[in-house]
């Protein structure tokens, strides 16, 4: 990943867990940063990475070219920039929101006269600055030449394109993805202690059947995006039969079985529709028809 960008400065405003992360990671690269937190005490121990405390949101905006906005949502950023002067200014906006925010906050900062870049940061705080932390952007191709030096030393950057929802699309899928894996993971967190077996080596097998797992997914995006669901190399009558099987399980442990009900339940709308001989991504139809009979697409 190389720059293009030709501004050494940034000003970053939010310092909670990530804000931070961040700040520390772009000025341990080189770059100067100056800093806004709507709580001052959260900004101060910064000093002493070579970060510049700014005493407003509009000071530091008025620092540097690059403006980078980390806080809890889109109305706080808007809410902090909105008697702020932003013409001539590059925005980033690395909270996380949904495309309907990201497209909302495009217009606005567009219309206030700066160049507007959303941005999705798929990383926890620790993993910034490290191989495993990526940044999705979207919005306008000059706002991200402009911002790309200064993203590329805190993650991997990817440009999704110029609609300013897409970053904010591809995170909620990657989101929805991690929290559904995870919310089975706590599920197997309490089927290993129903049979007294240590959690902690869950978790190391999970880690050594994740390149399977990614394999799983990417078959499985292929199939949706072409439409094609035949010949599977496990049935979704299979999977939903693994469904049922943890579902018993939890049964039998008299476990919670919140996880595996919902699963199987998902499964047998699959095999109600007569999908069980079809890959297991077929469950995409039973979602199309549903968002069908809501009224939305
Ligand atoms: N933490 C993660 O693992 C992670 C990963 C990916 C993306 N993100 C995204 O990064 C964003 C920040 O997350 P975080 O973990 O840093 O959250 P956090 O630790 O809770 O910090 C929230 C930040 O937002 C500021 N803030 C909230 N409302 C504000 C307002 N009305 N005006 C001005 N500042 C306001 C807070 O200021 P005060 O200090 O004054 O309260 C603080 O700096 C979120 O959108 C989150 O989804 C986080």
């Amino acid at each position: 990943m190389h720059s293009h960008s030709t501004t050494h400065e940034a000003a970053l405003l939010g310092l909670g867990a990530m804000g931070t992360a961040l700040a520390r990671a772009a000025a341990s690269k080189g770059r100067r940063v100056t800093v806004w937190n709507r709580t001052p005490a959260r900004a101060t121990p910064l000093a002493a990475a070579g970060v510049t405390l700014a005493p407003s949101a509009a000071a530091a905006v008025a620092a540097s070219p690059l403006v980078i906005v980390c806080v809890t949502d889109y109305a706080a950023t808007r809410s902090l920039l909105e008697t702020v002067s932003l013409v001539g200014k590059t925005l980033v906006q690395l909270s996380t929101g949904t495309p309907h925010e990201a497209r909302e906050l495009a217009a606005w900062a567009t219309a206030r006269g700066a160049q507007y870049l959303d941005g999705a940061i798929l990383a926890v705080p620790s993993q910034i600055g490290g191989p495993h932390a990526n940044i999705l952007t979207s919005g306008a191709p000059r706002a991200f030449a402009a911002a790309e030096g200064v993203l590329a030393d805190v993650a991997a950057v990817r440009f999704a394109g110029e609609p300013p929802g897409a970053a904010a699309a591809f995170d909620l899928g990657v989101l929805g993805s991690l929290f559904g894996a995870l919310l089975g993971f706590y599920h197997g967190a309490r089927l290993m202690e129903s049979e007294q077996l240590p959690v902690d080596a869950l978790g190391e097998l999970m880690v050594a059947v994740v390149p399977a797992l990614a394999e799983m997914v990417r078959a499985d995006a292929e199939a949706i995006h072409h439409d094609r669901y035949e010949v599977p190399e496990a049935s979704l009558d299979i999977c939903w039969r693994s469904m049922e099987l943890l579902a018993r399980q939890a049964r039998e442990a008299a476990i919670d079985s919140s996880f595996p009900a919902f699963a199987a339940g998902a499964f047998h709308r699959g095999m109600a529709a007569g999908l069980g001989h079809e890959a297991p991504a077929a469950m995409i139809k039973v979602l199309r028809a549903a968002s069908a009979e809501g009224g939305a697409r």
